[in-house]
C-alpha cells in the first residue's frame, strides 16, 4: 500500500495549544487567555500560559520532527503576538519568532504550513464585537498581509482559517470555547464574517504573491441511523456545506439561509460578500476525527452547538471510542474524501488533522500507545482507499505532534505522537511516532 510520489507527510499543532510564553515579547492577550481564566471554563483551570513551552523549545521540537522524517509541519501564527491589540502597531518580536521557526524548519528540510487563525483572536478585537462584528474580517486580512510580508519569501502554502464552524458555533453559540458566548444569532454572523475574513485574506495573500492558498474545515459524514434522511441533510448543511458551498461555489445552502434567517436574520450578508468569499483556493484542508450519527426525534430541542436542529437527536457512539468519547470510524474518512472530490473536483485535498486522544502512560522511556497506532493505521488505509477511488489527496498531517492544551479539556487529553511531561517539559516519542516514522520512510505500508 504505497502512496503517490510526493505525498506530503507531516504533523500539526496550533499556537495557543503549544507555545506558552503568553505574556512574553509583547504578545497581547487573546480570547483564550481570558476564557481559560474564568473558573469552570477549562478542566482544572488549565491555561496556555506555559503549554509545551514551544516558544522557547522550538529548535528542539524541530529536531524531533526531523528525527521522525516529517516533510511538513503545520503550525498556527498567534495573531496577538504579531498585532497585540489585533490591529495597528506591529510587534516585531512576535514576527521574529515565526521567522526563526520557519528558518529552523527549512534548515531541516521541513516545509512550513502556517495557518493564520487557529482560534486565538486578540482580546481587543473581541471587546469590539469579535467575529460577530464585520470589521474583524477586514482586520484579519490586514494581519494576513503583515505575516506574508515577513514570511512570504519562504512559505509557499498559506492556510487562512482553521475550523470556522468550531470558532463560530462553539465560541459564540454553545459557549464551550472562547469567547464563551451563547447567542445563536451572533454565531451565524461569526460564521459569515469568518468566511468573509477568509476571502479577504485570500485576496490579500494572492495580491502579495502567495503561491498557494488553503482553507481548513472540520468535516464529517453525517449518518442517519433511522430510515429518514432529512435530519442528516440538515446537520450536514450546518456543519459541512455552510462552509464548503460559500467558499467553493459562492453560495450558501438554502437550508442554512432559512435557519440563519430564523436566528437573528440575514442583514449581515451583504451584496458582493459571496463573491469575496468564493476565492479560488488550491487546497482544502480537512480535519477529520469521526462521523456524526443522528436520528429523527420529534420534540427534541436543538443541540446547543447546532441552532436549527430541533427534532434531531445526536446519537451517542455505540462502537469503540477514543478518550474523547469520539467514535472510531476510519471508513468515514474515505467516504468524506471521495465525496469532496466528487462534489468539489476543482480543489486539491490535504488532511490537515487526524488523530486520537488515549490515556497514555509513560513506562520508563516509552509509551506503548497501540490504540493510537491502530487508529492512525486505519485512517491511513482509508485515505489510501480514497486515493484509489480517485480522490485528489495530496498529503496527511497527524494531529498532533505533541501532547498539548486540548482547549476546554486542558492538558488531560493527550493527542500527541510525542508524549510531553508537563512538569519537566521532557518529550518522549510514543510508539506511534516510531511507527509513523517507518510509514513515512516507506511512503506507506510495504508488503502488507
Ligand atoms: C480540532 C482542533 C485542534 C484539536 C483537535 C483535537 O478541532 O482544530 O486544535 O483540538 O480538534
Amino acid at each position: 500500500m504505497v502512496f503517490p510520489d510526493g505525498f506530503v507527510w507531516g504533523a500539526a499543532t496550533a499556537a495557543y495549544q503549544i507555545e506558552g510564553a503568553a505574556a512574553e515579547d509583547g504578545r497581547g492577550p487573546s480570547i483564550w487567555d481570558t476564557f481559560s481564566r474564568v473558573p469552570g471554563n477549562v478542566a482544572d483551570g488549565h491555561t496556555g500560559d506555559v503549554a509545551c513551552d514551544h516558544y522557547h523549545r522550538y529548535a528542539e521540537d524541530v529536531r524531533l520532527m526531523a528525527g521522525l522524517g516529517l516533510a511538513a509541519y503545520r503550525f498556527s501564527v498567534a495573531w496577538p503576538r504579531i498585532l497585540p491589540t489585533g490591529a495597528g502597531q506591529v510587534n516585531a518580536a512576535g514576527l521574529g519568532f515565526y521567522d526563526r521557526l520557519v528558518d529552523e524548519l527549512l534548515a531541516h528540510g521541513i516545509t512550513p504550513y502556517p495557518t493564520l487563525y487557529h482560534w486565538d483572536l486578540p482580546q481587543a478585537l473581541e471587546d469590539a464585537g469579535g467575529w460577530a462584528s464585520r470589521d474583524t474580517a477586514a482586520r484579519f486580512a490586514d494581519f494576513a498581509a503583515v505575516v506574508h510580508e515577513r514570511l512570504g519569501d519562504r512559505v509557499r502554502t498559506w492556510t487562512t482559517l482553521n475550523e470556522p464552524w468550531v470558532a463560530a458555533f462553539l465560541g459564540y453559540c454553545s459557549g464551550v470555547h472562547a469567547p464563551g458566548r451563547r447567542d445563536p444569532a451572533a454565531a451565524f454572523r461569526a460564521a459569515h464574517h469568518l468566511l468573509l475574513g477568509h476571502g479577504l485574506a485570500a485576496q490579500a495573500l494572492r495580491a502579495a504573491g502567495a503561491a498557494e492558498v488553503a482553507l481548513t474545515l472540520n468535516l464529517a459524514p453525517v449518518i442517519q441511523t433511522d430510515d429518514g434522511h432529512q435530519e442528516a441533510a440538515r446537520v450536514d448543511a450546518l456543519m459541512n456545506r455552510q462552509f464548503l458551498d460559500p467558499a467553493l461555489r459562492g453560495r450558501y445552502p438554502e437550508d442554512v439561509l432559512e435557519i440563519a434567517a430564523r436566528h437573528g436574520g440575514l442583514d449581515h450578508v451583504r451584496d458582493g460578500d459571496l463573491a469575496v468569499i468564493h476565492q479560488p483556493i488550491d487546497l482544502l484542508g480537512i480535519n477529520y476525527y469521526n462521523p456524526s450519527f443522528v436520528s429523527a426525534a420529534p420534540g427534541e430541542p436543538a443541540n446547543p452547538a447546532f441552532p436549527g436542529t430541533e427534532g434531531i437527536r445526536f446519537e451517542p457512539p455505540t462502537g469503540p471510542t477514543t478518550a474523547m468519547d469520539w467514535p472510531i470510524e476510519p471508513s468515514g474518512l474515505e467516504t468524506l474524501l471521495v465525496r469532496l472530490s466528487r462534489d468539489y473536483p476543482e480543489v486539491g485535498l490535504l488532511v490537515t488533522e487526524n488523530g486520537a486522544a488515549f490515556d497514555d502512560h509513560l513506562t520508563g522511556d516509552e509509551v506503548h500507545d497501540k490504540d493510537r497506532i491502530a487508529y492512525l493505521d486505519g485512517h491511513l488505509r482509508a485515505a489510501h482507499a480514497a486515493i484509489s477511488a480517485g480522490a485528489d489527496l495530496r498529503g496527511y498531517l497527524v494531529w498532533s505532534l505533541l501532547d498539548n492544551f486540548e482547549w476546554a479539556f486542558g492538558y488531560h487529553k493527550r493527542f500527541g505522537i510525542v508524549y510531553v511531561d508537563f512538569e519537566t517539559q521532557r518529550r518522549v516519542p510514543k510508539d506511534s511516532a516510531l511507527w509513523y516514522r517507518d510509514v513515512i520512510k516507506r511512503n506507506g505500508f510495504m508488503g502488507e
